[in-house]
């Protein structure tokens, strides 16, 4: 096995970009639009390539303020390809030690807390950057109760399995969603609500094949990693993506990636 520090294991490859690219606030962090109105400033913490980020901005309008910050400089490059001048802006920034004078109405961090081995230490320096009464907003996944119908074929889930292993071993909490709400109270944010923001994939729908496949992709993208350090063979991993793909094209009728919005407020005063 090589060894891969956490923040290797949690950088994304740049291939990856096709399945962010295609988020909106509406189709993949609707938790936000009951917060979005013009004027507001807003936070994107783990914005990646920046695609929800310019839907923020888009809602919050030329008189609101939007930053979004990401580690990774190809990303953030990426994401400033589409910056016009306007309040919408990028940094290269990590969530553990970003810093600046701003404060904002609403911080958010979708998807990016899954990728940390100290989720608390990221949450404390977000509520930071909160204004007194703003709303930090977290997205993320339960791993573990991800639900295919029916069962995927046996090389998909040994690959999956090999996954959430991997994503262990570096630190990452499989079921970070489910510790949310205790992690956020744990820091001093109040009147935390759950929302389910699960993720229904069926059949029927015209996005099923691009939904469901995100494992396929995963495979393709993320799998050399796991290779790399000796968690699945290059042959096991290529087999499952066939037999995933094949699963998808025939048998498969629908997968829910479990996933939930926990939102907290920064008290007034403090
Ligand atoms: C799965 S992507 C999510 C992107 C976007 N928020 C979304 O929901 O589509 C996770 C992002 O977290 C970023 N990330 C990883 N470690 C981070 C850290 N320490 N601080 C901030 N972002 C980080 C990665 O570079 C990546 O862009």
């Amino acid at each position: 096995m090589t060894d891969q520090t956490p923040s290797d294991r949690a950088t994304m490859p740049a291939a990856h970009n096709p399945v962010i690219e295609r988020r909106t606030v509406n189709n993949a962090n609707r938790n936000l639009l009951k917060y979005l109105r013009p004027g507001i400033s807003v936070l994107d913490v783990g914005c990646g390539s920046g695609a929800i980020t310019r839907s923020i901005a888009e809602k919050v309008g030329v008189e609101g303020r939007v930053l979004g910050i990401d580690p990774n400089a190809k990303l953030i490059e990426q994401a400033r390809q589409h910056t016009d001048g306007s309040g919408l802006d990028f940094q290269l920034g990590d969530v553990y030690t970003f810093d600046t004078d701003e404060r904002f109405d609403l911080v958010t961090c979708a998807r990016t807390l899954q990728w940390l081995a100290n989720p608390k230490a990221a949450l404390i320096n977000m509520k930071r950057l909160l204004k007194p009464g703003g709303f930090l907003a977290i997205l993320d996944f339960n791993h573990e109760k991800i639900h295919w119908e029916p069962e995927p074929p046996h090389t998909m889930k040994q690959f999956y399995a090999a996954f959430l292993k991997w994503r262990q071993d570096a630190g990452f909490d499989n079921a970070i969603a489910d510790h949310l709400a205790e992690l956020m109270e744990a820091v001093g944010l109040i009147d935390i609500r759950v929302e389910d923001q699960s993720e229904l994939s069926k059949k029927l729908l015209p996005t099923f094949a691009v939904d469901s496949r995100l494992w396929a992709e995963v495979a393709e993208l993320r799998g050399p990693q796991l290779v790399e350090s000796g968690y699945i063979t290059d042959e096991q991993r290529l087999q499952a993506i066939v037999d995933y793909d094949t699963w998808i094209a025939t048998v498969g009728e629908s997968m829910t990636v479990y996933m939930l919005a926990v939102e907290g407020r920064q008290p007034e005063e403090q």
